[in-house]
């Protein structure tokens, strides 16, 4: 069990001016900001980002969606961070995601559905490394 997840704010939420809730709710929920950023991913670095999902079929269309717009990236720290934002920001189907969660109230699809959270420790670990380097001093 590690103590932080790496988590993009996407294209849609920034768009749609979600943002500021967003980072308002990690906040309340007890998670640290550890690094925060607001950046644009080229369409060759969001493929990079997502090539564990090469194969699957909404491949193309979700490295067209995560280059369209800036996004805010982060890595926050609580105790079982993994699984604690997992749990704030539910089910990658808005549709299916619980009351409350940040999915349910601001996403508006399975594909534009607002943040990422890391799905492991090791991905959290990889995912933040993509984003932010030189931290060990936090
Ligand atoms: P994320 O958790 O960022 O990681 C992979 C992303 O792929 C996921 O969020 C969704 O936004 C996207 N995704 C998963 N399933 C589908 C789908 N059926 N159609 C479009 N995008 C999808």
């Amino acid at each position: 069990m590690s103590n932080r997840t790496f988590t993009m704010i996407k294209p849609d939420a920034m768009r749609n001016g979600h943002a500021g809730a967003i980072i308002d709710r990690f906040i309340k929920e007890g998670f640290r900001i550890v690094a925060l950023k607001q950046t644009k991913l080229s369409v060759e670095k969001a493929g990079e980002f997502y090539a564990v999902h090469k194969e699957r079929p909404f491949y193309g269309e979700l490295v067209d969606f995560m280059s369209s717009g800036v996004i805010i990236t982060a890595i926050l720290e609580k105790e079982n961070a993994v699984a604690a934002f997992r749990e704030l920001i539910g089910a990658t189907n808005p549709a299916q995601a619980a009351e409350g969660t940040i999915r349910k109230l601001y996403a508006t699809s399975v594909g534009e559905n607002a943040v990422h959270g890391s799905d492991s420790d090791e991905n959290a670990k990889i995912e933040g490394a993509f984003f932010f380097s030189g931290l060990e001093q936090f």
